[in-house]
């Protein structure tokens, strides 16, 4: 296997621009209930109308603070959690309100990767059985057998085929996240959510099961969503990246546009935590250190949900909530302030009601890109 990676800032090769994912205005409320009758008294409003999507072939890194509803979406997504409103396209099909009999069969193609590889891999079956489930499951016999099926796909993620029948515990940590991720692969998916998967593990072996996801993503033409709280893993693996806070994606574009150029202050303060490996560069970036907790979901913040932590808000953020609108081209953003533009959120919207026709961003974001000019 191949582990030798390109510089991050090295552009990859352009996904085919088919469209695998489409997610609209998604949302997820969860009710909080009291009393015997268990009458509803307020929402957790973890997710609260995303849009974004995602081409066959590439990668979409979803960012934010724990808390902000990445697993809510990605579990949306998986429709292991019933969305409470919005609509989740996938290969062309509206799948927001499917039976689970009738997701069955699209459920080869659409795979999760979680984030501990322990608790997600029964201690009581072997290598052979665990990874070697799916195809029982959906009932697929392949050509020389499940067995030489499981097999190759152990050699494929790297680990020794000869180890079928020994169990998860007698992995390291890294290992085991490559017993997830064969599993996750049996059935060839076209789709994978990776919900953190790197996260519970030593910095040392994060590398190279981020390695691994790539070097299968060129074998196997495969499409991840990518979920971390950490920028910089999202930034060594996404084609695009998407920024969370409170339930909204408040800033969306291309990865290096959204490093070298971030818009919205959140993202700006993200960045700024990430530590620079160029000892050269340190000097010029400034930490900035977000005052205050997330608020909570269950009462965010009016108009901006940034704005009681932001120190650029002013009353309007108080008051309008900033739409999330293209800045310049493929780039998108929440806020009426933004930096590294010359148009806000405001501008974007007045200019696109001006000019109906105007071109629009991803999922008919109003666009400002010829102003941005
Ligand atoms: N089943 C549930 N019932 C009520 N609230 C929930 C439920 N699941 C998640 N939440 C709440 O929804 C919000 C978003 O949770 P989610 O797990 O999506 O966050 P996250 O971004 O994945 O965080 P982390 O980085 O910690 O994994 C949180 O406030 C969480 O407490
Ligand atoms: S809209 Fe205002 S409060 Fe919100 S991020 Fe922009 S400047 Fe900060
Ligand atoms: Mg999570």
């Amino acid at each position: 296997m191949n582990n030798s990676k390109a510089p991050a800032e090295e552009a990859r090769p352009a996904a085919d621009g088919e469209l695998l994912l489409e997610v609209d205005g998604l949302g997820k409320h969860f009710p909080v209930t009291s009393g015997l009758l268990r009458r509803q008294i307020a929402a957790v409003k973890a997710v609260d109308g995303v849009s974004f999507s995602v081409r066959k072939g590439e990668t979409l890194g979803l960012v934010g603070e724990s808390g902000c509803g990445k697993s809510t979406t990605g579990r949306m997504i998986m429709r292991l959690l019933d969305p409470s409103f919005g609509k989740i396209t996938f290969d062309g099909r509206d799948i927001t309100r499917m039976s689970q009999g009738r997701l069955r069969p699209l459920r080869r193609d659409l795979q999760m990767i979680f984030q501990d590889p322990y608790s997600s891999l029964n201690p009581r079956k072997t290598v052979g059985s665990i990874v070697g489930a799916p195809f029982r499951l959906q009932k697929i016999e392949t050509e020389q057998g499940v067995k030489k099926a499981v097999q190759d796909l152990l050699e494929l993620v790297g680990l020794n085929p000869e180890h079928y029948n020994r169990y998860p515990h007698e992995f390291s940590g890294g290992q085991r996240q490559r017993i997830g991720i064969a599993r996750t692969l049996a059935l060839k998916p076209k789709l994978i959510i990776a919900d953190e998967p790197v996260s519970a593990l030593d910095v040392s072996v994060q590398a190279q099961v981020v390695n691994l996801l790539e070097d299968l993503q060129d074998e196997l033409d495969l499409t991840y969503v990518v979920i971390a709280h950490d920028l910089s893993v999202v930034r060594h693996i996404s084609d695009r990246v998407a920024v969370m806070y409170l339930g909204k994606i408040v800033e969306l574009a291309d990865r290096t546009d959204l490093y070298e150029r971030p818009m919205h202050p959140y993202t700006n303060a993200l960045l700024s935590a990430v530590p620079i490996p160029d000892p050269a560069q340190r000097g010029e970036r400034k930490r900035i250190r977000l005052q205050g907790d997330v608020p909570s979901p269950l009462d965010p913040p009016p108009a901006c949900r940034f704005h009681t932590r932001c120190w650029k808000a002013q009353d309007i953020c108080k008051q309008v909530e900033p739409p999330l609108v293209e800045l310049s081209p493929g780039h998108q953003a929440a806020c009426h302030f933004p930096e590294n533009t010359t148009v806000s959120a405001t501008d974007a919207v007045a200019k696109a009601a001006v000019a109906p026709g105007a071109a629009s961003g991803d999922n008919g974001a109003a666009s400002a890109t010829d102003s941005a000019q």
